[in-house]
């Protein structure tokens, strides 16, 4: 059985040639990380054992139920977020993809961006997640700076963010990455430099985003913030 995306993309007759005032995208979440960073407020969650094939039935079966609601329209771009999607198998997102190309009309140009961990583990998947039909790759380096990865309790250094962000730029045509600032200690001479590093290694889109700590009481245990 094959879940390459790009099998499916020649049939002529479900590409639509511009996305005339109806394109829609479709965003799949993926809701598991190898560990909790404290700062994060999303819907991530750690777990020793996850069942991926229960997962794929679940996310194809979503997209089934909301084919029903939108048929006909066109997608215009796929957004694989987490959590930490690029822990899937590349496969689970070859068939997500396979499902959108079934279900609904693709725009020629649809973009789809997958987000991903720098750690050395998950930059062996990058070119299995191309394969699968992942044209964006949305990297979370957050720091270029192992002092600040390391409060930020990432799991990874700053050596593996810049491989990433060289292995994506050759992997994928579009890539970007995530910063974050205003870090305890960090002063703005300090986040220019940085940020110039940043940009010199950017490709067409780089995300910056200030450090927000939420306030209101972890549902997972994790390490607490010592500022
Ligand atoms: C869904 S999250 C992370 C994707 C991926 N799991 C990762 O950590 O690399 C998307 C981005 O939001 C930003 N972010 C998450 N929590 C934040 C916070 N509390 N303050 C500032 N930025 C945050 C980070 O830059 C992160 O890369
Ligand atoms: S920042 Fe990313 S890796 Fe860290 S807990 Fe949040 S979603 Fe997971």
């Amino acid at each position: 059985m094959s879940f390459m995306f790009a099998t499916l993309a020649p049939d002529p007759g479900r590409i639509a040639p511009a996305a005339a005032g109806d394109g829609f995208g479709v965003y799949v979440h993926w809701p598991f990380c190898k560990s909790k960073c404290p700062y994060c407020d999303f819907n991530s969650h750690v777990r020793e054992r996850i069942d991926e094939a229960r997962w794929r039935t679940a996310l194809l079966a979503d997209l089934d139920h909301y084919s029903g609601l939108t048929g006909g329209r066109t997608v215009t771009s796929v957004f694989f977020g987490g959590g930490t999607p690029s822990l899937m198998d590349p496969r689970t997102a070859g068939a997500v993809l396979a499902r959108i190309a079934r279900n609904w009309p693709l725009a020629a140009d649809i973009e789809v961006t997958l987000e991903a961990n720098p750690n050395s583990a998950e930059q062996a998947r990058f070119a299995g997640f191309r394969a699968a039909g992942v044209n964006r790759l949305s990297l979370g380096v957050q720091a270029l700076d192992d002092a600040a990865l390391r409060f930020l309790g990432r799991a990874h250094d700053q050596a593996e963010a810049r491989a990433a962000i060289a292995l994506a730029a050759r992997n994928f045509s579009r890539f970007s990455f995530d910063l974050i600032y205003t870090r305890p200690g960090q002063d703005r001479a300090a986040w220019r430099r940085e940020l110039g590093e940043a940009l010199a290694m950017a490709g067409e889109h780089l995300s910056v985003y200030q450090l927000t700590i939420a306030t209101c009481r972890p549902r997972t245990k994790r390490r607490r913030f010592t500022i």
